[in-house]
């Protein structure tokens, strides 16, 4: 299921999620007192809580040697850019030994890199440069499965017999007799389109896979299988990364009675298809089952124990947590006894896909009440959605639309994630012939889903050929907007995104409000221009308003109860044209502009 479609399913569950919890009269912790975190080298303990933190895809960021697939020294040879940018730390997705039928995601070694990005000794090479620029090297954790051509699957599969045969997950199909094949155990989808059971006839059994065929989902009921990756979690913080983001998390348990899953239904009671042609499912026998819990509880006790690999403070757990609600979110922090991930991505708030500012307000707001004194990471991008463009972008204000987006990002209390290229406008450039897809999903799914390529597209450095990317044939081609969409044209310009995005990280480290200050929403019925406050003791308080129309709009920030008074503010940072406000009852924005100010 490509990602975008799997939000809509989640946007499903979302109200049946609602409906279990008020039942079981759970939700939310109160909120309490957020713990601070500000930039003083005293607090580097708690450096993750106010970071941020760059997805890279490896394979598209820089090539260093020509073969058109970036890799780990193009990263390094990149650093600099990174640590100009504000950067605390990178994640990586997959660069272990793989037959990359998932680019990555279907890993054959855990405990080494794929020739095609480097080798060990690379990696440990770019740590060290990194740590060098106080930036962390976070890895991606994919335990839900692995590639069938891992030696674990391929003893799994050699006989029933095998030792390794339980640590992928095996079901007799229905009606199986000594010479008739059964039929699949239940309905179960993968996310990637068909059934989610693979026949081997080697071993006359089916086996799981929520992911590509050549993705067999690992059996977590297996105390072998929590003490591999515990393993593996340990090489690599013994070689000094600063955390992981772990992959999929919560796919790791399927219901053990096989129920099927729902069928999602439109008001005549007619089947949902979805891109891949297959009557749409809603996933909750195999999505957020409660094992999770205690398996990442286990993953945190050996994070924590490796103490902080030559840096100050933790290394920290990232979830790949696509959930339903905010009460599913905050159980993902586990509880002070038993901590599970620093950092669950909030998926709720950068996935709305439309400038909506009521739903904007609602969603920002859930993440600062409701997750007591947790932090939210925020996220409204990664490699498995079309880029800001294609989601939030109407075509003619594209860039002012992402400074919008951006200032939500980064002018927001938490941690801020964002994915390479953003940060200079880069545009979603789907293949336009089936002949040229890469990514599975959009084989699958063609025309309807086009997969994923578009939203992989190298990294645009400057305008020279291949925009400075690769000497060789790129793997994916560069899009045609390289010539003006990129770092080169763009470093010199103040009014550029990428002089935007300096400024605002900037502003999230150095301004106390902004470091540490709580969220405070103004305006509040406002429905064209999103407007709050950050507000920290002992510092001056910062507002913020973004107009999320093309027309120009006044905002009075004073009304409410919120405390701000009509008044002069210091602007810190505003859309190019933008004026200074004479008071913040009358504050006044262009199409899709953004103000921001520090209360005098
Ligand atoms: C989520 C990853 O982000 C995606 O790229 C991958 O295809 C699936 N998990 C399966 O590992
Ligand atoms: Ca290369």
């Amino acid at each position: 299921m490509h990602w975008t479609k799997r939000i809509a399913a989640c946007a499903i569950s979302l109200f049946l999620g609602a409906v279990a919890l008020t039942a079981q009269g759970q939700p939310a912790p109160a909120s309490t007192p957020h713990q601070t975190a500000t930039t003083s080298s005293a607090n580097l303990q708690d450096w993750w809580k106010n970071a941020v933190i760059c997805e890279i895809y490896p394979r598209s960021f820089q090539d260093s040697n020509g073969d058109g697939i970036g890799d780990l020294n193009g990263i390094t040879q990149r650093l600099d850019y990174l640590k100009t940018l504000g950067v605390d730390a990178i994640w990586l997705s997959p660069i272990y030994p793989s037959p990359q039928v998932d680019f990555g995601y279907d890993i054959s070694d855990y405990e080494n890199i794929d020739p095609q990005y480097g080798t060990l000794a690379d990696f440990d090479r770019l740590v060290a440069e990194a740590r060098k620029r106080h930036i962390r090297i976070l890895m991606d954790m994919v335990m839900n499965h692995s590639s069938d051509k891992h030696k674990w699957f391929e003893e799994s599969r050699s006989s029933r017999n095998n030792p390794y045969r339980d640590w992928y997950v095996w079901h007799d199909g229905k009606g199986e007799t000594a010479t008739e094949k059964g039929e699949v155990p239940n309905n179960w989808q993968s996310d990637f389109g068909h059934s989610a059971w693979e026949w081997d006839e080697k071993t006359r059994q089916y086996y799981y896979h929520k992911f590509y065929i050549q993705q067999p989902d690992l059996n977590w009921d297996n105390p072998k299988v929590h003490q591999a990756f515990k393993d593996i979690i340990g090489f690599w913080l013994k070689r000094g990364v600063g955390g992981f983001r772990f992959d999929a998390i919560t796919t790791l348990f399927e219901d053990p009675n096989l129920t099927d899953d729902d069928v999602l239904k439109d008001k005549d009671g007619k089947p949902f298809l979805n891109a891949y042609g297959d009557v749409a499912l809603n996933d909750t026998r195999t999505n957020n089952l409660p094992g999770t819990h205690p398996v990442m509880q286990e993953m945190r006790v050996v994070s924590d124990k490796f103490g902080s690999g030559g840096f100050p403070g933790t290394r920290v757990l990232i979830g790949e947590t696509y959930l339903p609600n905010i009460g599913e979110l905050a159980k993902q922090y586990g509880t002070p006894d038993k901590p599970e991930f620093q950092l669950p991505m909030d998926t709720q708030i950068g996935f709305i896909n439309k400038l909506d500012v009521a739903a904007f307000r609602a969603k920002l707001n859930d993440a600062e009440t409701q997750l007591g004194s947790n932090i939210p990471l925020i996220v409204f991008d990664n490699h498995d959605n079309a880029r800001l463009d294609a989601r939030y972008g109407d075509g003619v204000h594209d860039t002012d639309i992402q400074r919008v987006i951006s200032t939500m990002l980064f002018a927001s209390r938490g941690t801020a994630l964002f994915y390479y290229g953003d940060e200079i406008g880069m545009k979603t450039t789907p293949p336009t012939r089936k002949e040229d897809v890469k990514d599975p999903v959009g084989l699958t799914g063609w025309p309807k889903d086009k997969g994923r390529d578009g939203e992989r597209t190298p990294m645009q450095w400057d305008a020279t050929t291949n925009a400075g990317f690769t000497t060789g044939t790129p793997w994916l081609p560069v899009p045609p907007t390289y010539t003006t969409v990129n770092v080169k044209a763009e470093e010199p310009q103040p009014d550029s995104l990428l002089s935007w995005y300096k400024s605002l990280i900037a502003l999230k480290k150095d301004n106390p409000a902004f470091a540490h200050g709580d969220n405070v929403m103004l305006d509040t019925e406002n429905t064209k221009v999103l407007s709050w406050m950050r507000k920290a003791a002992g510092a001056p308080q910062v507002v913020v308003a973004v107009n999320f129309t093309a027309d120009a709009q006044t905002v009075n920030l004073t009304t409410g109860d919120a405390g701000v008074k009509a008044g002069h503010a210091k602007t810190l940072l505003k859309s190019p044209g933008g004026t200074d406000p004479a008071s913040l009852d009358k504050v006044e924005l262009g199409p899709f502009g953004v103000y921001i100010g520090e209360v005098k």
